[in-house]
């Protein structure tokens, strides 16, 4: 059967129907802000991780977000793999010569926040059946805060907190949405309401139609004319970060903003914390190809030289 000039029409003017359709279910649904771009020194295809803002990433993670979400993907060990936030390529003084600092196990950076981290992990039973509580081994997974989503449910609202490993990955625009997501946060606009226990973030995807207050809405429920639907939405998790909250030792600023840029290169690495090795693969690969396409090149000159 071929497509006549009004078959054609007809699919063009449905498409456009449903793409309108489509577009106004979107607008319905409400809008975040767009997501603020940071600059970041793992972006692009040479970017790599700065140690200093991973460790500092980690004593954000350690001393706030611990306290609601877990990174239960991460060993303790992972922090002092290569490239991970305390890797050490060599000891520093006073270690004994016959340990080796560059093996995770080993370095005594890693042992020392195992050991001394805020949880400690559930092992057992013992012979008497029982599970007991011991401090961490650079091989145990870092414990979250909850022994199970119940528990985290009753104590967030009955929201739940989502593991971090992989929330950068998680998101679109990753970073740049956990970034603005935590420097975000401000008085809801004075057209809505938000239940207490929640928050207004311009960018948290949401529908704040739905919080209009009653004085701004028509009979049908939608808002009234000329009366703006604030972007953004409504989110379980109180602004987490405020300037000073934490000491840093290397003397970075203490800022909200220092500490969601930390906080966000230390999880983009959970995420990812074979990043460099795969940009240097790739690279490495890259160069390859263009030798190998050259010499193939030449080559194919040569023998066909004489072939006129
Ligand atoms: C007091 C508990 C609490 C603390 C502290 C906390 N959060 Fe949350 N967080 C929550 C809860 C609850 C949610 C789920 C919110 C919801 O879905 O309504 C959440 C959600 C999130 C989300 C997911 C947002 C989305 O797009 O779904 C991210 C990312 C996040 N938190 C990051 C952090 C970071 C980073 C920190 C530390 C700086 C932190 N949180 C500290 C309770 C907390």
């Amino acid at each position: 059967m071929s497509i006549t000039m009004k078959h054609a029409r007809l699919i063009v003017l449905a498409l456009c129907a449903s793409f309108a359709a489509a577009a106004a279910a979107n607008a319905a649904a409400g809008k975040a802000k767009k997501v603020q771009h940071h600059h970041w020194h793992f972006a692009g295809p040479f970017g790599t991780f700065d140690q200093y803002a991973l460790q500092r990433g980690f004593q954000v993670y350690e001393a706030l977000c611990s306290n609601c979400h877990g990174v239960e993907l991460l060993s303790f060990r992972n922090l002092g793999q290569k490239g991970g936030p305390f890797y050490l390529d060599q000891c520093p003084a006073g270690v004994p010569e016959s340990v080796d600092c560059s093996n995770p196990n080993e370095n005594p950076v890693v042992k020392a926040i195992a050991a001394n981290y805020r949880f400690q992990v559930t092992d057992g039973p013992d012979e008497f059946g029982e599970m007991f509580q011991r401090p961490a081994l650079p091989s145990d997974r870092i414990p979250g805060p909850f022994a199970n989503e119940q528990i985290a449910r009753l104590a967030n609202n009955n929201a739940l907190p989502p593991d971090l490993s992989l929330i950068t990955k998680a998101r679109h625009h990753g970073p740049d949405y956990l970034y603005s997501l935590l420097v975000g946060y401000e008085d809801a606009p004075s057209t809505v309401e938000v239940a207490p226990g929640l928050y207004y973030n311009p960018y948290f995807p949401g529908d704040m139609s739905q919080n209009l207050k009653p004085e701004y809405v028509d009979e049908k429920g939608y808002a009234q004319e000329g009366v703006e639907v604030p972007l953004g939405g409504v989110l379980a998790m109180a602004p987490p970060l405020a300037d000073g909250m934490i000491e840093y030792a290397d003397g970075s600023p203490q800022t909200v903003e220092q500490y969601a840029a930390d906080v966000t290169e230390f999880l983009m690495w959970a995420a990812e914390p074979k990043m460099e090795a795969r940009k240097s693969l790739g690279f490495v690969t890259i160069i390859y190809l263009v030798i190998l396409a050259g010499l193939l090149y030449w080559s194919y000159r040569k023998i066909w030289s004489d072939a006129h």
